[in-house]
């Protein structure tokens, strides 16, 4: 990579046959109404594999690597990685025990811990790759930048990469009025209410080299379409959007003035512009990936 850092051609998800990455055909798994695991098949898929840093070596070395997946979540990156790296040891950490209670395969370890209010239960520079996934949402600010950047970057080695992937919240692209009403009047004032900054991702890039502590910075940048009209890719961020929407019910109700009879109406109405998006229509969104080592 160059020392300077830009924001890579945008990629453009173009429809393959579907790749058995790792060990499991996705058509044959069972995603809907699982917001996290569709998430992680529609990123999978979409970026034709689980990670962009330059680790493959490293994470197959017979020594292995030792990484981390701060804000696991459900753990799907975690158990995937490990199960494909034997060699490498895989901890997941997250607030709440989301993930699996007894793990397979041996070389994972889910450990419950909270960033803000304790450190994280490792020691300095002790991993050589810390990943992590859709969590910038989660802190408000001016945690994220303030608390959770300082503490990763802390446990990850000199040399070592440090990985985040991120949903640009945006009113979309060609979204049809259903959906647009929902992020503009629903999403993106609840998130204000809860100071939750939507716009990290923007200026991302140039948070991590404000930290003097990274070089090789990259940005990558991908679209993915929405919709069955666009293959596999947009049945799977359909289903994702969809399970947002609802998920979202109880906090976006009151801030759109709306009861729960409306709330449903729009998620019909959402529900039939995702799934029926016509090509003409052409809809997206998309996703950025930071990628960076540690000096
Ligand atoms: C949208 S989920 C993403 C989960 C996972 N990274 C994935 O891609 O499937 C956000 C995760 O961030 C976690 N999270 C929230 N606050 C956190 C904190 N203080 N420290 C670590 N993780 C946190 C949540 O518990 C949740 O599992």
């Amino acid at each position: 990579m160059d020392e300077s850092s830009h924001i890579e051609d945008e990629d453009e998800y173009e429809e393959e046959e579907v790749p058995v990455v790792g060990i499991i055909d996705i058509r044959k798994e069972g995603y809907r109404s699982d917001q996290l695991y569709c998430a992680h098949l529609m990123l999978r898929q979409a970026w034709n594999g689980n990670f962009g840093a330059p680790v493959d070596d490293l994470l197959r070395s017979k020594s292995g690597a030792k990484v981390l997946d701060f804000g696991c979540g459900s753990g799907y990156w975690t158990l995937e990685m490990a199960t494909e790296f034997p060699s490498s040891k895989f901890y997941g950490i997250n607030p709440t025990a989301s993930f699996p209670g007894s793990v397979s395969p041996k070389n994972v370890e889910f450990i419950v811990s909270n960033v803000l209010t304790d450190t994280l239960p490792f020691k300095d520079a002790e991993f050589d790759y810390v990943f992590a996934r859709n969590i910038m949402f989660t802190f408000r600010k001016p945690n994220f930048e303030s608390i959770v950047i300082k503490e990763l970057l802390r446990v990850l080695k000199p040399g070592g990469y440090i990985e985040f992937v991120e949903e640009e919240i945006t009113e979309g692209h060609n979204r049809g009025k259903a959906l647009l009403r929902w992020n503009v009047d629903g999403l993106k004032p609840w998130l204000e209410t809860q100071s939750i900054d939507y716009e990290i991702p923007y200026r991302f890039e140039e948070c991590l080299k404000s930290t003097n502590q990274l070089k090789d910075v990259m940005e990558q940048k991908l679209k993915i379409p929405i919709g069955k009209s666009n293959g596999f890719i947009g049945e799977l961020s359909a289903e994702y959007i969809m399970n947002t929407v609802k998920s979202m019910a109880d906090n976006l109700i009151s801030i759109m003035n709306l009861t729960n009879e409306e709330y449903d109406n729009l998620v019909g109405e959402i529900e039939k512009e995702v799934r029926d998006n016509e090509e003409d229509n052409n809809a997206y969104f998309y996703y950025r990936r930071y990628l960076a080592l540690k000096m």
